[in-house]
């Protein structure tokens, strides 16, 4: 499983990409408004920062004037992925760019029937909205079983990016569901790190080898 990072935030990427486990990013307008810059500026930041896939959102909403903005960003480095939203203009526009050659992350993703469009498309990623779901009270990893099923059946390239994952639980869970990508916020990748009894139990084998060698060795 790939492991992206849901954030424009320069410094939780550089701290991410510091632990040599991050594969790519995901941004949305709404992240790269949050940062303050214009975003094809914070994009390039990103792409210096993270070696991998970085998806970039278009926010024109009509067929005409997505293209030409696809086009734009996917100029800005190679390792750009277009995003276009789960609307009708959205797929037609997914389905130009990839016959361009320009690869595009479908998102807003909340149906099995949304994410077969997708892959009819040619979409280079689909991104299903895990958290999203579980907030309007359905299971939202239901989502994430179907399409890898679906995709499975009819051996479509197009590559599950859960997103909207809020919590180490539903990574674990997006990896068992068999999605290719999983992409959480910063403080959820950080929370993967944890375990009460990893702490302990190194604090008791620095204890315990202290004990015979009368010194503190230095913690890695
Ligand atoms: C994915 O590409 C989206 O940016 C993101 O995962 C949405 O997450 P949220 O529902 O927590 O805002």
């Amino acid at each position: 499983m790939k492991f992206f990072l849901d954030t424009a935030n320069l410094d939780e990427l550089k701290r991410g990409a510091n632990w040599g486990i991050v594969d790519g990013v995901t941004t949305n307008p709404t992240l790269i408004a949050r940062e303050g810059r214009p975003l094809d500026e914070q994009v390039r930041m990103i792409c210096d920062i993270v070696d991998g896939d970085i998806s970039a959102e278009v926010v024109a909403t009509e067929y005409s004037a997505m293209l030409p903005e696809g086009r734009r960003l996917a100029k800005i480095h190679k390792n750009i992925v277009v995003k276009c939203p789960l609307t009708r203009d959205g797929i037609k526009a997914t389905s130009t760019l990839s016959k361009e050659g320009i690869r595009v992350n479908v998102t807003l993703c909340f149906t099995a029937g949304q994410a077969l469009l997708a892959a009819k498309a040619g979409a280079y990623f689909i991104s299903p909205f895990v958290g999203r779901l579980d907030d309007i009270g359905y299971t939202g990893m239901d989502l994430i079983r179907s399409i890898t099923q679906i995709y499975r059946n009819y051996g479509f390239k197009t590559q599950v990016l859960a997103a909207s994952l809020r919590s180490p639980t539903h990574v674990i869970d997006a990896a068992q569901a068999g999605a290719h990508i999983g992409t959480m916020p910063f403080k959820v990748l950080d929370m993967l790190f944890n375990h009460p009894l990893t702490d302990k139990g190194l604090e008791q084998f620095l204890k315990d080898y202290a004990k015979v060698f009368q010194e503190t060795p230095v913690a890695g």
